[in-house]
């Protein structure tokens, strides 16, 4: 006996791009402040930062979890605000793919050579459709420990001066029109939606990723007409514990507290936010959730829940939480 094995029948099969353009995560961002000798000592000998570098009027900042030769540089201008945030790309020579994408997507940008910037490599730099100046690069100098940890997981040995701000975490900028933001880090850089606060006349914020965190790139509302404005920038602690230890040090300190400490519904955030001395706002945040899955659905606050969204527990936010941008 034989038998025959027949083909299924099958049209062309469809082949699915498996690389998605997406920026990988937040690596520094540059704040300008007026007061650089004050902002530099809060920095550093409260939040616990140290000095990797100075360059012109910069001072270059590293947290104690962190790898790179710095994740925060503090210029000195006339007005507080934000310089520019860096994102890392997925893989090197990524940066040149980068900039087609820009053309295609008719993003104005500008490609340099490594070395144009301090310990940082080929550099794609163009500004947001809200006026945010922003960078993407692949490659960067690691940080040298003169003292490297045992922990061979942990760049330098604890324990750090001041609160010990592990790692530079998020930040949150802002926008006139948040759903035309949204969908452009959506579109443009890959961005996914993790949380939202909607109202019948659109989105108020959005909560964003591209790692497993909850957010690593926050959009509220800016009702001033002003562009490019920062909201905060936000460092993690490693407990909540430590934030309630932050809270006493900002209050010995005299550091202003805007809010706090508290907990958002929104991102499952412990939070304490502070004014610098050059007048950003500075969250110390810990606790939020990972997200592993690629099918997420966005958590939308809306109606009677965005009350909770915005302080589940501890005292309401001032009013200037939702007006105060720099
Ligand atoms: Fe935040």
């Amino acid at each position: 006996m034989t038998s025959t094995v027949t083909q299924p029948q099958t049209s062309q099969p469809q082949v699915v791009e498996v690389s998605t353009p997406r920026v990988h995560n937040l690596h520094h961002v540059e704040v300008f402040t007026p007061k650089p000798n004050e902002s530099l000592d809060f920095f550093t000998r409260v939040l616990g930062l140290h000095e990797t570098h100075r360059e012109g009027q910069s001072v270059y900042l590293r947290g104690a979890g962190e790898w790179a030769r710095y994740s925060t540089i503090l210029t000195e201008a006339a007005q507080p605000g934000l310089g520019h945030m860096a994102w890392q790309v997925a893989e090197p020579d990524q940066v040149e793919g980068w900039a087609r994408r820009f053309r295609d997507k008719g993003v104005e940008h500008k490609l340099e050579a490594g070395g144009s910037r301090f310990a940082q490599g080929d550099t794609l730099s163009f500004t947001g459709p809200f006026g945010h100046r922003t960078e993407l690069f692949y490659d960067f100098e690691r940080y040298e420990p003169e003292a490297a940890s045992k922990l061979l997981s942990q760049p330098v040995r604890f324990p750090t001066p001041g609160i010990g701000a592990r790692r530079l975490d998020h930040l949150n900028i802002t926008a006139r029109n948040v759903d035309e933001a949204r969908d452009w880090y959506t579109d443009v850089l890959g961005f996914k939606l993790r949380e939202a606060a909607r109202t019948p006349d659109g989105d108020i914020g959005v909560w964003m990723s591209v790692t497993s965190q909850v957010h690593d790139l926050a959009i509220m509302r800016d009702g001033s007409g002003e562009r490019g404005r920062l909201h905060h920038i936000a460092y993690y602690l490693d407990t909540p514990e430590t934030l309630l230890r932050a809270a006493d040090t900002f209050v010995e300190e005299g550091t202003p507290i805007d809010a706090g400490p508290g907990k958002h519904g929104l991102t499952q955030a412990f939070f304490i936010y502070v004014f610098e001395p050059g007048g950003n706002r500075v969250e110390l945040f810990s606790g939020g959730y990972p997200i592993h899955g690629p099918d997420w659905q966005p958590i939308i606050w809306d109606g009677a829940n965005i009350e909770k969204a915005i302080v589940w527990y501890g005292g309401q936010l001032p009013d200037t939480f939702f007006t105060v941008a720099t």
